[in-house]
């Protein structure tokens, strides 16, 4: 396959950073290693299909924390850090685009070629927001209009270097090192409309075995990847979330020494264990601490996974901070809309929400920690009984949780 890109595209500090790229190159810092840079749900909404428009923000304050409006900045992060950490490849899980919209994917193969000049080669398969979605749209003055979808030819084309098509939708190997193969396996369900279940049918199953017959012949460790969940997280999110068929997935996995599988679409930044499987869900890019992970195949044999946040070094002054408060703020407005109290009660209330909902989803909180409990908003969120966010509140702190953002498998 020709990994070789068009270039349609020059972000800032380019030079800069192919230069720094170069020189991590020629020092050989970890060349033993295969290290593998991941990113899932980045939801891109291309500018022209919002800038200057007032209904925009107006519409993404009403939804679930993505900062779509930073896309272009965090995509710019995005390049800067792939450079930074220089990986073997950079695999995407899906939920590419905010709605899969032509524009947003074409803005991206640009982004992701221009990663590919620099000699790193991007793989991706897509979500369930990225082919054949009912309705991708864009902002206007005081209007929201239809904008151009993406059928699964035109996402073909538009990603013709960073996927192969055949089987079982675009699922493929990308083959990392010699050491190190990586089933990118596309589970998404976008044959007429797209939904937002995802399935590994016997198709996918026919496939894999063939993919996991053929790495125990030649020596090379594999890593699946799907959008949908391959294990249950949690029950707060289970049907949708995990895909259909997943116990075919997982026993295949089984029978062949699969131990990790990476994957997006909760936006939570979670890692699910069974037995000797994983399944890492890393947080949405678009949604602040905006996660990316690392994956690295030791040459002792270990697979270890290290979830990350963006580096503030890479964004503009100010702006982690911004999309930090952004996602806080609509969970405080969610809050605030279902208590009752008074000024200042509601205000403990919805700060203790905003805090508590960004540790979940970024991946940090621990119930082990006392200050959750002891905090006197909770005393008052308790005395909410009959709202939705004491009993979200209470399924988080009833799970049975782990170390959400490290992994280490041995062979
Ligand atoms: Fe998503």
């Amino acid at each position: 396959m020709n990994k070789g890109c068009s270039f349609w595209y020059k972000p800032p500090l380019r030079a800069a950073a192919l230069l720094f790229a170069a020189l991590l190159a020629l020092s050989g810092w970890a060349a033993a290693d295969t290290r593998l840079m991941v990113v899932s749900d980045l939801h891109y909404l291309e500018p022209s299909l919002y800038r200057g428009s007032d209904v925009f923000l107006q519409a993404l304050r009403r939804g679930d924390g993505k900062a779509a409006q930073y896309g272009e900045e965090l995509m710019n992060a995005l390049y800067q850090t792939v450079l930074y950490e220089h990986p073997d490849a950079l695999i995407v899980t899906g939920d590419l685009t905010f709605n899969g919209e032509k524009l947003s994917h074409l803005a991206l193969a640009g982004w992701f070629a221009s990663i590919e000049e620099a000699g790193i080669p991007v793989w991706v398969i897509p979500g369930n927001h990225d082919i054949n979605v009912a309705s991708p749209v864009g902002y206007g003055n005081g209007m929201i209009y239809r904008a151009e979808g993406t059928s699964p030819e035109a996402f073909a084309a538009v990603y013709a270097d960073c996927l192969e098509t055949g089987e079982a939708g675009f699922s493929y190997v990308a083959k990392v090192s010699d050491e190190l193969w990586v089933a990118m396996t596309d589970v998404a369900i976008y044959q007429d409309t797209a939904v937002t279940p995802g399935l590994f049918s016997s198709g996918h199953a026919a496939w894999l075995e063939g993919v996991l017959k053929n790495a125990r012949e030649e020596g090379a460790r594999v890593v699946t990847a799907t959008h949908h969940s391959l294990l249950v997280h949690t029950e707060l999110y289970r049907d949708s979330f995990v895909m259909s068929g997943n116990e075919k997935m997982a026993s295949l996995c089984r029978t062949y020494g699969v131990k990790m599988n990476l994957s997006g679409h909760l936006h939570i930044q979670h890692i699910a264990r069974d037995g000797e499987l994983s399944d890492a869900a890393l947080g949405a890019f678009c949604m602040w601490p905006h996660r990316y992970a690392l994956v690295t195949l030791q040459e002792d044999g270990t697979l270890v996974y290290d979830a990350k946040a963006l580096d503030g070094r890479f964004l503009p002054e100010g702006l982690s901070d911004r999309s930090r408060e952004w996602f806080a703020g609509i969970t405080a407005d969610k809050a605030k809309a279902d208590i009752s109290g008074t000024r200042d009660e509601i205000e403990m209330m919805a700060e203790y929400a905003a805090r508590f909902n960004l540790a979940y989803f970024s991946g940090t909180y621990s119930k082990d920690d006392p200050s959750w409990t002891e905090d006197p908003a909770y005393a008052l969120w308790k005395a909410q009984w009959n709202t939705s966010f004491i009993a979200y509140m209470g399924l988080v702190m009833n799970e049975d949780t782990g170390d959400n953002l490290h992994l280490a498998i041995g062979e």
